[in-house]
């Protein structure tokens, strides 16, 4: 039995006493006041139906509390301070003790994109806590990021790093901008992951809601799953709300709006008016990369007399990583032999050493970079007797050059996890120019991608346009005579073998200037 029907969300936002300060001009709030009537099943008024049908595209008003409730709402609509909100009164105002084992507490999980968001929501959450002297009674214990209310239930904020549920009871869990969850160490996909890991803590709490929250991005993942299965679904249990920034929240000025369409109209529809990106795209299949890793392979060894091509990624040391990529070709597929990240903090100038050293134990004097930062890279490298110079194609440019060796099966990957996931990761936009730009997500990274490609496309063009070879002379069809080395030849030094050349096929044209001095045919 929920007790949500009791003392409802919008009973505890207009008590003066709780949650009424926040909402100091109704007016402006009136959509969300709409969208949490819906979400916990409470009366909607005539007036308000034909908001709810717009950002629901259903007809028929919401007869009970939503089990999911999917919020894609433009930048600044408030979805934070909503989540926040959701999470403090879903933890001080239901009971979960009879769903609880004696002793064990029920969690209220709060997770954002990152550090820096997950912060936002806190700060919400702890304002509607602790401001609030009623709330406040019930904090038992606050710690950096949860707080233990009396009533066994504990808020608690995480990161979309965080996988550990098991252990856990949730009674609630609440995900902020999941849209863009990211991580490149072990998933392409840790918004469906979070979400398949969640659940289960929560099958034990009957009426447990789980609300996420998002701006819109590229058609794919969990919130554009949602989407595309609940929208418009009269009577589902799983609740989509789609809105543009201003309905939520008309305090955002239109002129922010507008200028953010000039500049980039297709981001701004995503960002302000709630539209899933149609002009991003993967840029490769996690299949194809994953059938180029060669499985158990961290790393070559140098092999003697092959010709190896580094590049490197640089950084500064104080936010991305810096790293280092080296090939080589192996007929005409491309072999990534070795890849070295080293994530910031660092010293540039002890990483530069460090790569130096390396790029010299595989023969590598000359290297290609990034046009970071301009002169140090190059400066630093010379220290250690490396050229660096700059790449003449841009990170689109070497993504572009690295997409048919990856379908036609002429690359070697490592099996490096973070090379994966960042390849798997990358995505391709079409701009209005017509030019394609391929990048990390919004909030990823793509370091070790960027350097494993710019070797990788170094290799393949040597192989387009070799050198010329320094190798020493070859006679195709027979051997001089009298040449040092051949059977007549004693002298000290003499090292060719004195077996006689091979005789009856291929013969030569007498028109070659060197015929008449080679053995006769
Ligand atoms: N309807 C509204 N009326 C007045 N103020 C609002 C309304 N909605 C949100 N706000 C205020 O707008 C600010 C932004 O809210 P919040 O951070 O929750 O938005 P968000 O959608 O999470 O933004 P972002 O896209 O930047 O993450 C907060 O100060 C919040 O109180
Ligand atoms: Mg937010």
């Amino acid at each position: 039995m929920s007790n949500r029907r009791r003392f409802s969300i919008i009973d505890a936002i207009d008590d003066r006493n709780l949650f009424a300060p926040w909402f100091k001009n109704r007016t402006t709030w009136a959509a969300w006041f709409v969208f949490l009537r819906a979400l916990f099943g409470l009366p909607l008024s005539a007036s308000e139906l034909p908001l709810y049908q717009e950002c629901t595209g259903r007809t028929e008003p919401p007869t009970a509390a939503a089990t999911e409730g999917w919020l894609i709402c433009g930048r600044r609509s408030g979805k934070s301070f909503c989540l926040a909100l959701c999470a403090v009164y879903l933890a001080a105002f239901h009971q979960y003790q009879q769903y609880l084992a004696p002793g064990e507490r029920g969690t209220v999980m709060v997770i954002a994109a990152d550090r820096k968001q997950s912060r936002v929501v806190l700060r919400f959450i702890r304002a509607l806590l602790l401001q609030v002297p009623m709330l406040r009674k019930m904090v038992e214990r606050e710690t950096a990021e949860s707080f233990d209310l009396n009533n066994s239930v504990t808020i608690e904020v995480a990161t979309a790093s965080y996988r550990t549920t098991r252990g856990y009871s949730i009674v609630a869990a609440l995900l902020d901008e999941l849209a863009f969850f990211r991580s490149d160490d072990s998933s392409a996909n840790p918004d469906t992951e979070i979400i398949a890991a969640i659940k289960p803590a929560m099958s034990t709490i009957p009426n447990a809601m789980l609300l996420c929250a998002s701006s819109p991005y590229a058609q794919r993942g969990a919130l554009f799953d949602a989407f595309k299965r609940h929208f418009g679904q009269d009577g589902d249990p799983v609740l989509i709300w789609r809105s543009p920034t201003r309905t939520m929240n008309p305090t955002v000025a239109q002129l922010v709006i507008d200028t953010a369409m000039e500049s980039d109209p297709a981001s701004a529809a995503a960002e302000y008016f709630a539209q899933f990106r149609t002009d991003v795209e993967t840029y490769i299949s996690r299949d194809v990369v994953e059938a180029a890793a060669i499985q158990g392979r961290h790393e070559l060894p140098r092999i003697e007399h092959v010709r190896y091509f580094g590049f490197v990624d640089p950084s500064g040391g104080s936010s991305d990583s810096m790293t280092l990529a080296i090939t080589h070709m192996q007929g005409s597929t491309c072999i990534v032999d070795l890849i070295r990240e080293r994530r910031a903090p660092f010293s540039p100038d002890n990483v530069v050493k460090e790569f130096s050293d390396t790029l010299k134990s595989y023969g590598i004097t000359r290297i290609v970079g990034d046009r970071y930062g301009a002169e140090w890279p190059r400066e630093r490298f010379k220290v250690y007797d490396i050229e660096y110079r700059v790449a003449d194609k841009t990170k689109s440019d070497l993504y572009l050059h690295l997409l048919p060796l990856l379908n036609s099966n002429r690359i070697e990957l490592l099996d490096h996890p973070r090379l994966i996931n960042q390849l798997t990761g990358l995505e391709r936009r079409t701009s209005r120019a017509g030019r394609d730009t391929i990048d990390h997500v919004p909030g990823g990274h793509d370091d070790v991608a960027n350097a494993a490609a710019g070797a990788a496309v170094l290799a393949a063009q040597a192989l387009a346009h070799p050198e010329p070879p320094i190798v020493a002379p070859y006679v195709a069809w027979g051997r001089p005579w009298n040449w040092p080395g051949s059977a007549t030849d004693t002298s000290a030094g003499a090292g060719i073998a004195n077996t006689p050349p091979p005789k009856g096929y291929d013969r030569p044209s007498s028109a070659e200037p060197w015929f008449p001095y080679v053995d006769k045919w």
